[in-house]
């Protein structure tokens, strides 16, 4: 049974993990899913951006599944941490706006999720952590790489090393989220969000998109190079002649992504 739902709406792909019993944990058949729902959102050219949720409202994601990580040896035990990497860096690298809408618990692969994500909005009650420590093993999907590029190295080292868990302010307070607000809002200020960046030119959005996540990892002028590229590239598209000539003649732009 799929324990995963996927639903368009206004050029918005819901993805809602569906284990709420389980506390949405990730299990195999559920980063699997994941995968697919990825590539098809990414392939569906109706699909403008997406939002990563969590079924309920206790949780958004409370880690990779423990039962079956009970059970490995570390051979499968590496190669489940790179399949959830890859499928992970794959919503990262999606070339359309992703945003984590984090409605309850976020602990290890759930918060390693919402940090794949490109923004991450949460409800007043999300907990996030990663309390891998506290059952003897480390983050598996990417939670030592991304958690110190998003709040920096001590705060990062600080939450791996005492597994606690800190609440959305807290969060907010470290930027590990964008934006904090009550949980019967969270539907509707996730989408708001993504409904804002959908008004902007396609093309210029998976550009940055893709000078930061690249970017981040050259030297400045490298990055730099790149972004003069984009910037040129940009240049040849028919929605930034529409972009300047909406703004020169008043109007909104009607953007097409080419
Ligand atoms: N993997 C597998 N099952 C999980 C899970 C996980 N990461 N997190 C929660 N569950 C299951 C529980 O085993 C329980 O199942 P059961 O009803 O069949 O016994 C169910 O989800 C509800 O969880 P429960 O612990 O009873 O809820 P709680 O409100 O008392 O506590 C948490 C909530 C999030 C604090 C607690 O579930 C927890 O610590 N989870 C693990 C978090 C973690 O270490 N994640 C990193 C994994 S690498």
């Amino acid at each position: 049974m799929p324990e995963l739902l996927y639903d368009i709406q206004d050029r918005i792909a819901t993805l809602t993990i569906d284990r709420p019993d389980k506390l949405n944990a990730l299990n195999d058949a559920v980063i699997a899913e994941l995968g697919a729902a990825v590539s098809r959102a990414e392939a569906d050219p109706d699909v403008g951006g997406v939002i990563i949720t969590g079924r309920g409202p206790k949780a958004f994601v409370a880690g990779a599944d423990i039962a079956e990580l009970a059970a490995q040896g570390p051979l499968d035990g590496k190669a489940r941490s790179l399949r959830g990497q890859a499928v992970f860096r794959r919503v990262e690298r999606l070339g359309k706006p992703v945003v984590a809408a984090v409605n309850g618990f976020a602990l290890g692969g759930g918060c390693e999720l919402a940090m794949a994500c490109h923004i991450r909005v949460a409800a007043e009650s999300a907990k996030f952590g990663q309390p891998e420590v506290k059952l003897g093993i480390g983050p598996g999907y990417g939670g030592t790489v991304r958690l110190a590029r998003l709040v920096g190295r001590g705060r990062a080292l600080e939450l791996l090393l005492t597994g606690k868990m800190i609440d959305a302010e807290e969060a907010y307070r470290l930027g590990l989220v964008n934006a904090v607000v009550p949980a019967d809002q969270l539907t509707a200020a996730t989408r708001e969000l993504l409904g804002t960046i959908l008004t902007n030119g396609p093309v210029a959005v998976r550009l940055c998109l893709e000078a930061v996540d690249a970017g981040l990892d050259m030297s400045v002028d490298d990055a730099l190079l790149l972004e003069a590229n984009h910037f040129g590239l940009a240049s040849a598209t028919a929605d930034m002649r529409e972009g300047m000539e909406a703004f020169l003649e008043k109007r909104k732009a009607a953007f097409h992504g080419a």
